[in-house]
């Protein structure tokens, strides 16, 4: 069934690889369908990465979210969720240049923490994100 799931380009990547990000989510198929450019609140990357809260690295994740606009997505296609989280490769850009050299993480991502993109985990995770990300739901 056609899924929406919510994408990221980061800041970094936002300014460096925007273009070439975003081709490839057109030629993988991907419906856009919102579209905005805009630097995250801290409450919102805290809302995108909760399950994360409490990690080491968890600060540092909000700061790089933060520090300059990103741009944000909803991606609609047949099972968008996991093919956008395909199309991304796995997290550490190094992983992703030996199994998944097709990927955007592969192709542009800087470190693991500045990993060019994010996409939600799970259709529920996908649903809460796009909410705060789009609608006028607050933070729970
Ligand atoms: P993302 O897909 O945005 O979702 C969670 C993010 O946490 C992940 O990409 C990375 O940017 C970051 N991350 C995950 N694991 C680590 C780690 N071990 N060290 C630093 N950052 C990490």
């Amino acid at each position: 069934p056609e899924e929406q799931t919510l994408a990221l380009i980061k800041p970094e990547a936002a300014k460096t690889h925007k273009d070439e990000i975003m081709n490839k989510v057109k030629e993988a198929g991907f419906n856009i369908s919102k579209i905005k450019e805009q630097a995250l609140t801290r409450e919102m990357a805290a809302q995108i990465y909760k399950d994360h809260q409490g990690k080491p690295f968890f600060d540092e994740l909000v700061n790089c979210m933060t520090e300059g606009p990103s741009v944000i997505m909803v991606l609609s296609k047949e099972n968008a969720v996991e093919e956008w989280r395909n199309l991304m490769g796995p997290a550490d850009p190094e992983e992703a240049k030996k199994t998944c050299p097709e990927s955007i993480r592969a192709q542009f991502a800087h470190d693991i923490l500045s990993n060019a993109v994010h996409g939600s985990s799970n259709v529920e995770h996908a649903e809460r994100s796009i909410q705060f990300a789009f609608g006028e739901l607050d933070a729970d």
